[in-house]
């Protein structure tokens, strides 16, 4: 059987290279250039990066389309009513990335915490003097609550990390308030968001980007959380309001701000260039080599299946 697949760029491991080689054939093309447009009238299987927005219109442009598949868990770029009115099967990457992500949120709330990246500054600069009893003092975790968004499989993997610190999880959930989370090795209270902002020193986003989640921190909840709260992003922008978490960073209100995404990604609010108590990565959260490699073999194993 031949199978026109579109994507943009080599997936990590061979399992894009075999789906290839099994339906032949696999075209590699930038995004949006002239010959990944040109490409859609044919293509029945397209791939998708977590940076690539496909929409309605690229569905119009692809009318032998059969699957859409997205190398992320997060779907918020993909138009999935679109895809389920068309019988376009959609395939994403669950599971796979589940410890990879949270492995990550913890290693923003230790720098943060632990202030890693300026004490790694502070020797690479060649000025360290050497140990001071003040020296770039941090803040312990132990005995601290830690308010998770979002009790997925990812907020569920963080719970567990802070619980083996010694931290007490809560949690909120598109569920609402009401009932325990249960996440391994214990259960944690479900509060509505309020609740848990008031008594939280760690806040971190575990949750898909939707209409419900849109701009859940804003100013007036990041208002709720105690003086020197840490807030840990490795879900979504546009779930913070950066704007307003810059804000309150300067005006020493909020004690760090730990950030794997952004609103409008590759594109950084220049603001956080400058801004005090913050970590800034560039989207790594699934970004080791098994779990790279997994998740290409997981999206590919359902492309194939989708094509039957
Ligand atoms: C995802 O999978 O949604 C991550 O953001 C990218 O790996």
């Amino acid at each position: 059987m031949s199978v026109r697949i579109l994507g943009t760029s080599p997936l990590v491991g061979p399992a894009l290279t075999n789906l290839g080689a099994r339906f032949p054939e696999l075209l590699l093309a930038p995004f949006r250039s002239a010959e990944w447009n040109a490409a859609l009238r044919e293509t029945e299987v397209l791939v998708a990066l977590v940076s690539e927005s496909i929409t309605e219109a690229d569905l119009d442009a692809a009318p032998r389309l059969k699957a859409l598949g997205t190398y992320s868990v997060g779907m918020n770029h993909l138009p999935l009513q679109a895809c389920q009115a068309r019988g376009i099967t959609v395939v994403n990457t669950p599971g796979v990335l589940t410890d990879a992500t949270a492995d990550l949120a913890l290693a923003l709330l230790l720098a943060l915490t632990r202030r890693v990246a300026e004490g790694e500054a502070l020797v690479r600069s060649g000025q360290w003097k050497g140990w001071a009893p003040d020296q770039l003092l941090g803040t312990g975790l132990a005995g601290k609550t830690c308010g998770i968004l979002g009790s997925g499989p990812i907020g569920l993997a963080f719970a567990r990390r802070t619980w083996a610190l010694g931290m007490v999880p809560v949690f909120w959930d598109r569920e609402g308030q009401g009932g325990d989370v249960d996440f391994g090795p214990g259960r944690a209270p479900r509060m509505i968001l309020s609740d848990l902002l008031r008594r939280s020193a760690v806040v971190s986003l575990h949750c898909p980007l939707t209409d419900q989640t849109r701009g859940l921190l804003d100013r007036a909840a990041l208002e709720l959380l105690p003086p020197g709260a840490v807030i840990i992003n490795t879900a979504r922008g546009g779930i913070l309001d950066e704007h307003a978490a810059i804000d309150l960073l300067q005006a020493d209100r909020l004690g760090g701000v730990g950030l794997d995404v952004y609103e409008g990604e590759p594109e950084v609010d220049p603001r956080w260039r400058e801004a005090p108590r913050s970590v800034l990565l560039p989207h790594l959260g699934s970004a080791t080599l098994e779990t790279r490699a997994a998740m290409a073999g997981l999206l590919c194993k359902g492309l194939a299946a989708a094509l039957g």
